[in-house]
């Protein structure tokens, strides 16, 4: 987690600094904090605050550092509290050096105690001050030497930032699993942990890989390894603007996000389907497409909201390519002695690339000669990186840390693979060609429930009465229901459980009576009426019910306490609209709890630690 800027250029350093950092906050958020080096004394002014970046700014606004190099960072707390000593840059003992991490260094307490022993003194609980103190010792007049030197002792996984007064004008940057990117400006180099923290100044962009280092001034760059071998690397156009990173007169990134549910679904689909053919083009699959064909079964995997999304992949890839599927939380398939089928395909499913726990299973799976496939939005992270062949969301940059819009890319996207391989194994071709055509309906279907978000935010208005709340739904339903409950979960901060609806009697039902609210996702689809009886049994026990349920369904708002009405769709799409008055239904449940709902608490939207 956290986020890392670092800058070498001839602009005042600390604005820049604090604006990329500012669209790095979702990474973490519970201190931040900013060196730069004076122009003429080359010392670091250090400036640290616990809390948001917003702390960080005010306090610069009374005193911004002048210099033309720095670093920053905005931390999300691994080890030690978050504190003002805790925040990151970290100093050696004479403050020449000033170290940003992203990561967790392993072996950091042996060393803490061998650099002690050398005299070093230590002002902080992190593990990123060893690294402060092994640079000051490694140090012989390169900063980049003494950089490379002092990596080799380290064991586990950084995005490193380094200045120094003794060696100015330069920032030193080093990867190892965790995200981090060079990006060339007009006498300007910057690394950071995403491209959005730099859009504001150029769309170009180099990323590192694991064992590589950087080292930027305003007039040039050199990538390396850490034996000093010198690597020619692509520079890649970042296709996003500034503007899609920003909130475009929303309230919250969320709300936008949300609202972006109709585009994401149509930049998901563009130059993929030909409709009237029934046919689906997806250039990333199309090199592995022989070892598909001979796919003989798939793992499904990603955390949080991807691993919802995963699950609905499970029942596409079943119903539509006839491949047996079935999804594994990424955390958990790491670890599991899985007994490797022959021809086994894992396909892994992440918004940022970077979940640690998806990236391991991913290696994992290679290791064992899986297939492995992704499903990512962001360009160039590192399991888009590392696939063997992937698709990409197109969803754009996805700020709040709740995820929303992913989703409904991932599930478009997870639509289309099955479509895909279903076509490969001789599916009918009229049921695809439907699917498409269908599919090609939903983002104005979208933008029709949300034109009703008033309706769901005077739900929100009386469902903030209850403290908690069961979400049920079947089939295509259940991922669907569990989402829900997460999403109420991160954004309102509300006991919520998801449940699938046939599971209901076999415990949860205890819960129910009339201050335990359910609500069920019944749309259109063949089990409509197996959800329906059992909200029969929860209205017999007074719980109240608000039902999200398909246009014109009389029984159902019978049957419920509230009803919101979606419009109809193949079954198999019903997730990409019942989840939308979802989404809103949390949003506006935080928002009437005045809580923040881009940046929940104790959250944070790239989990690159275990
Ligand atoms: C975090 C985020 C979730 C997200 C999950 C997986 O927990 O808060 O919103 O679903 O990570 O992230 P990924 O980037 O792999 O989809």
């Amino acid at each position: 987690m956290c986020g890392i800027v670092g800058y070498a250029g001839k602009r005042e350093a600390a604005p820049i600094l604090l604006d990329g950092l500012k669209r790095l906050e979702y990474r973490g958020y519970d201190s931040a904090g900013i060196a730069v080096q004076d122009g003429s004394t080359h010392d670091a002014k250090v400036l640290r605050k616990v809390g948001r970046v917003a702390q960080l700014e005010d306090a610069l606004q009374r005193s911004m550092p002048q210099g033309i190099t720095g670093i920053s960072h905005t931390r999300w707390a691994t080890h030690g509290v978050p504190s003002v000593g805790n925040a990151h840059p970290h100093a050696d003992c004479t403050a020449a050096f000033h170290v940003v991490h992203n990561g967790i260094i392993e072996n950091y307490a042996t060393l803490r105690e061998e650099l002690k022993g050398r005299g070093h003194r230590f002002s902080s609980e992190t593990d990123t001050e060893v690294m402060a103190h092994l640079v000051e010792e490694c140090f012989r007049g390169t900063l980049e030497d003494a950089v490379a030197e002092a990596l080799r002792r380290l064991r586990g996984t950084w995005a490193f930032a380094v200045i120094s007064s003794r060696d100015p004008g330069k920032v030193v940057a080093a990867r190892n699993s965790s995200p981090l990117l060079l990006a060339i400006g007009d006498n300007e180099h910057f690394v950071a942990s995403d491209a959005s923290a730099v859009l504001s100044a150029t769309k170009k962009v180099v990323y590192l890989e694991d064992g590589e280092m950087a080292v930027l001034t305003y007039d040039g760059f050199r990538i390396s390894d850490v034996d000093d071998i010198e690597l020619r690397k692509r520079l890649v156009e970042i296709p996003w603007t500034l503007e899609e990173a920003e909130k475009g007169g929303h309230s919250h990134f969320m709300h936008k996000e949300i609202w972006e549910g109709p585009e994401v679904v149509h930049n998901a689909l563009r130059g993929r389907i030909r409709t009237k053919e029934g046919m689906v083009k997806l250039g990333g699959l199309e090199e592995v497409q022989e070892r598909l064909y001979r796919a003989e079964r798939l793992v499904l995997t990603g955390m949080g909201t991807a691993f919802h999304a995963a699950l609905l992949g499970e029942y596409f890839l079943e119903e539509l390519a006839g491949i047996p599927a079935e999804t594994e939380y990424a955390a958990e398939f790491r670890y599991k002695k899985t007994p490797v089928a022959r021809n086994s395909v894992l396909l892994a499913v992440s918004q940022s690339g970077e979940t640690a726990d998806t990236l391991a299973a991913l290696r994992k799976a290679r290791e064992q000669g899986m297939l492995a496939l992704g499903i990512v939005n962001v360009v160039g992270s590192t399991i888009a990186r590392e696939t063997d062949a992937g698709i990409y969301n197109h969803a754009g940059p996805e700020i709040g840390v709740a995820s929303t819009k992913a989703f409904l890319s991932q599930v478009v996207v997870l639509l289309l693979t099955s479509l895909f391989l279903g076509k490969q194994r001789g599916m009918d071709m009229g049921l695809a060609k439907e699917i498409l055509e269908e599919l090609e309906k939903i983002p104005e279907k979208m933008r029709k429930i949300l034109r009703q978000e008033d309706q769901i935010k005077e739900l929100a208005n009386h469902y903030a009465a209850f403290h908690d709340f069961l979400f049920i739904g079947r089939k295509f339903s259940a991922p669907v229901a569990l989402e829900g409950a997460l999403k109420l979960k991160e954004i309102s901060y509300l006991h919520a459980e998801g449940y699938n609806a046939a599971e209901m009697k076999h415990g949860p039902i205890a819960m129910i009576d009339e201050n335990f609210p359910t609500v069920a996702v019944v749309p259109d689809d063949m089990i409509r009426d197996k959800t329906l009886s059992n909200m029969e049994e929860i209205r017999a026990r007074q719980g109240p019910i608000l039902a999200i349920a398909t246009e014109g369904d009389r029984k159902v708002a019978e049957v419920a306490t509230d009803t919101f009405f979606v419009p109809k769709t193949h079954e198999m799409l019903t997730p990409l609209l019942t989840t939308v008055p979802l989404q809103l239904l949390s949003y506006h449940l935080g928002v009437s709890k005045g809580y923040d709902v881009d940046k929940p608490r104790n959250l944070a939207k790239s989990v690159t630690v275990e």
